[in-house]
């Protein structure tokens, strides 16, 4: 199938590579022209575990290709997918200008009948607009199928390849027929293809997104009363996951969920209920979230008294969630933020997202090239993001190299006890009173 993929952001080029691993011929199309030139050097412009060989191989074999010209990408695609970004507009809701910006691309483009979907998340509605704008503008027959995604930064690739559920939302049974072949290579576990209304397939993502945040606000709240009754809530969390009605996924304590997904569509969900209808669920999943990611500054702020200006705070790990360099809403940005305000001196270390905090801060904060270079001299070491890198360190290096043995763990990495045990002062998230 001749694919155009407009928008090669993580879901765009992830979804185009894996379509043109399966045969397609698949053109990738963004407007930055920046990201497109590295790509056709071979260069992946974010960091996603097993893109680069996918991109690689697919390019050489002439399956794949990157252009910065939608026009005649649309021109000669049986199938143009909509794979822009979907911001939060300062009210909450969803800036959906670049959807609409690439349906009137399409629309003067458009040189015969096409599938059009939109792959971007978007609210209820949004599909029935896109056909509207494109019909608009041409003559040629188009059907909209919304085919919201679902795969998850760190594990895109995998996920788009074995993914738990595909979902197709239209009214035109011929262009379903048509996706549901697209996609076919991807069942080889069984048909998980579920066809729907556009409008429902719509919802589907954004309530399936708000579930996920709304485990993370409540075990995060649980943690809280946990550390204000003493109890532990690690023990909590794996009593409760046992429970095959509760499950133990998501439901880790942390400092917040952060990256370019939950918060923003859990606040376009509330937008979407609007005056009408309010959503107090979700308008306290958020809130919870948001202090939650105060919550270890406040830790540090409390030890040291209030008087940060001068030390030396180590961070490990600045990306959103590991295995990702995604710094888009990142906990990590509350703490920098927080401690630079406070007169602190930072230095981090991430695996992958160094460069992300460099375009953002600049030489405000210092970068170290491995997890033990940062910590030297420092008056604490504050763990944000849970690498397995981080998991076990050698402690006793730790704890030489820190200035004092302080650690204020994000992500609950450590046993309280063996921390204490091994000289360190250690405070983590819902385990007892600290
Ligand atoms: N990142 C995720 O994990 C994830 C997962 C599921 C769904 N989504 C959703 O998918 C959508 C895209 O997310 P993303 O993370 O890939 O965003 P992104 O910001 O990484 O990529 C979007 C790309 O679209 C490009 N673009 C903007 N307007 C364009 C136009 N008119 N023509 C061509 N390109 C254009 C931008 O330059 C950018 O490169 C969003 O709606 C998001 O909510 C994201």
């Amino acid at each position: 199938m001749n694919i155009a993929m407009l928008g090669t952001g993580y879901v765009g080029l992830v979804t185009g590579s894996c379509f043109a691993e399966t045969g397609n011929d698949v053109v990738c199309v963004d407007i930055d022209e920046t990201k497109i030139e590295q790509l056709r050097q071979g260069r992946v412009p974010f960091y996603e575990v097993g893109l680069e060989d996918l991109i690689q191989r697919n390019t050489r074999e002439s399956r794949l290709s990157f252009s910065t010209d939608p026009a005649e990408a649309v021109r000669r695609a049986e199938v143009v997918f909509i794979a822009v970004g979907t911001p939060q507009v300062s009210a909450g809701g969803a800036d959906l200008s670049q959807v609409f910006a690439a349906a009137e691309t399409i629309a003067r483009a458009m040189n015969g009948g096409k599938i059009v979907v939109t792959k971007s998340t978007v609210p209820v509605g949004t599909a029935a607009r896109v056909k509207e704008i494109i019909e608009a503008g041409t003559e040629h027959p188009v059907a909209v199928v919304s085919n919201p995604e679902f795969l998850k930064e760190g594990t895109a690739v995998e996920d788009f390849m074995k993914p738990d559920r595909v979902v197709l939302g239209g009214e035109d049974a011929g262009s379903l027929e048509r996706l549901q072949s697209l996609y076919e290579p991807f069942m080889r576990r069984g048909n998980r293809v579920i066809l729907t209304d556009s409008r429902s397939a719509e919802m589907s993502k954004y309530a399936a997104n708000a579930i996920l945040a709304t485990k993370i606000s409540f075990i995060n709240e649980t943690a809280r009363l946990c550390e204000k009754e003493g109890a532990d809530v690690e023990q909590v969390r794996r009593i409760m996951g046992l429970d095959h009605r509760i499950g133990p996924h998501f439901i880790y304590p942390g400092i917040g969920f952060g990256g370019s997904c939950l918060p923003k569509d859990i606040r376009a969900m509330i937008a979407m209920g609007g005056d009408e209808l309010e959503m107090p669920l979700l308008q306290a999943v958020d809130r919870v979230n948001e202090t939650q990611k105060g919550l270890l500054l406040e830790k540090v702020e409390r030890h040291f008294g209030n008087a940060l200006a001068g030390r030396t705070l180590a961070l490990w790990g600045l990306s959103f969630k590991a295995r990702t360099d995604d710094m888009r809403e990142s906990p990590a940005i509350r703490v920098i933020d927080g401690l630079l305000q406070a007169g602190a001196r930072v230095r981090a270390f991430d695996p992958e997202a160094g460069k992300e905090a460099r375009k953002r801060y600049g030489d405000r904060i210092e970068y170290g090239d491995n997890n033990y270079e940062v910590v030297a001299g420092a008056d604490a070491v504050l763990i944000l993001t849970e690498w397995n890198e981080f998991r076990s360190p050698d402690f006793a290096r730790l704890k030489e190299l820190l200035h004092q043995p302080v650690v204020f763990d994000g992500r609950n990495l450590y046993e309280p006890a063996v921390m204490r045990q091994q000289g360190f002062i250690y405070y983590s998230i819902g385990r007892g009173r600290g």
